[in-house]
């Protein structure tokens, strides 16, 4: 057992961290036995479960996908360059916490713009020279920038403005060496979560935590990337779902309860009819108004 468990080393929009009890009580039995050697996740985001999940069970195999191509190069430069990557960050940190509060603001800026300006430049598809160099500054700007999201306008550029925290923790070399030694098991994909049908056997344990189905009109951010996810990817997930299952994987899949807003709505209901649904309390933002925030309900859906 390593010292450092390995967690998510970005805040991500959706995070699961307070959702994992919950889905730890549900895992199958096969799991336990060792029978389920292989683990998929088809939107890993963050990686709350992933990370979670790997601290406790040993898997001979894991793939990762994301349509978001930024943390799929994350991913891959924590995985395969992770000395270089704290080296960098360990820069870009040391430089932020030495100035004043104006030439923080400033530096957080010119890295921003950076970012942004040599995206062009940026071969997703290849390992490259830039690779570890970007996802230093993704980290770095996740670290400083207000409340902690990725987000970008119609035209991919990261747009978040600065911060302001007093003494963010910008580097975490034993969290990213942790996370890197997890990873080393880890195929990482960028792509759609069709492309996960390949590896799909009754080997594998699939955990879906796809966008969630916004609960009201306030709540229809969808930051993750340009491509929004309405209904009819619901509808897509939940066919790619019934595959999954015909092909004999263990499957879990967690969402928002339309149920917290409107009673009637059976929108999952009915689109995951055959398989478990139960409704789990989340602590997790309604609505804008602070007055309505507080506990609401999520799905989660078994196949076992
Ligand atoms: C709710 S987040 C996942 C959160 C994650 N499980 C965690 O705990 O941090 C959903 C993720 O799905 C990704 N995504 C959106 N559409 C997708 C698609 N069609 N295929 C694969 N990933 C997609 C988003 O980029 C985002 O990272």
């Amino acid at each position: 057992m390593r010292n450092t468990p390995s967690k998510p080393f970005l805040k991500w929009a959706g995070g699961k961290t307070q959702l994992l009890e919950e889905l730890e009580k549900r895992i199958p039995e096969e799991l336990k036995d060792g029978k389920l050697p292989v683990f998929i996740e088809p939107f890993v985001g963050g990686g709350a479960v992933f990370f979670h999940f790997n601290n406790i069970f040993n898997f001979d195999k894991c793939h990762i996908f994301d349509i978001n191509e930024e943390i799929i190069l994350a991913y891959t430069v924590v995985r395969d360059d992770v000395d270089s990557l704290i080296s960098q960050l360990d820069d870009l940190s040391s430089e932020f916490l030495s100035s004043n509060d104006i030439a923080r603001k400033e530096f957080y800026y010119q890295v921003r713009d950076e970012f942004n300006h040599s995206k062009a430049d940026v071969n997703f598809s290849r390992f490259g020279a830039l690779w570890t160099e970007r996802a230093a500054q993704l980290i770095f700007l996740n670290r400083t920038c207000f409340n902690g999201l990725f987000r970008v306008n119609t035209q991919g550029e990261f747009n978040v403005p600065f911060g302001r925290y007093k003494k963010p923790k910008i580097l975490n070399a034993d969290l990213l060496r942790a996370d890197s030694d997890t990873l080393q098991n880890t195929e990482i994909h960028h792509g759609d979560f069709i492309s996960a049908g390949s590896f799909v056997s009754e080997r594998t344990f699939v955990y879906f935590d796809p966008p969630y189905r916004p609960l009201n009109q306030t709540s229809s951010f969808t930051g993750y990337s340009k491509n929004g996810f309405c209904d009819s990817e619901q509808r897509r997930l939940a066919r790619f779902f019934a595959d999954c299952n015909a092909a004999g994987a263990k499957l879990m899949l967690s969402n928002s309860d339309p149920k917290n807003i409107d009673y009637d709505d059976d929108f999952f209901d009915t689109l995951y009819s055959d398989y478990k649904i139960e409704r789990v309390p989340a602590k997790r933002m309604i609505n804008c108004d602070a007055t309505k925030r507080g506990e609401i309900s999520e799905i989660i859906v078994t196949n076992f």
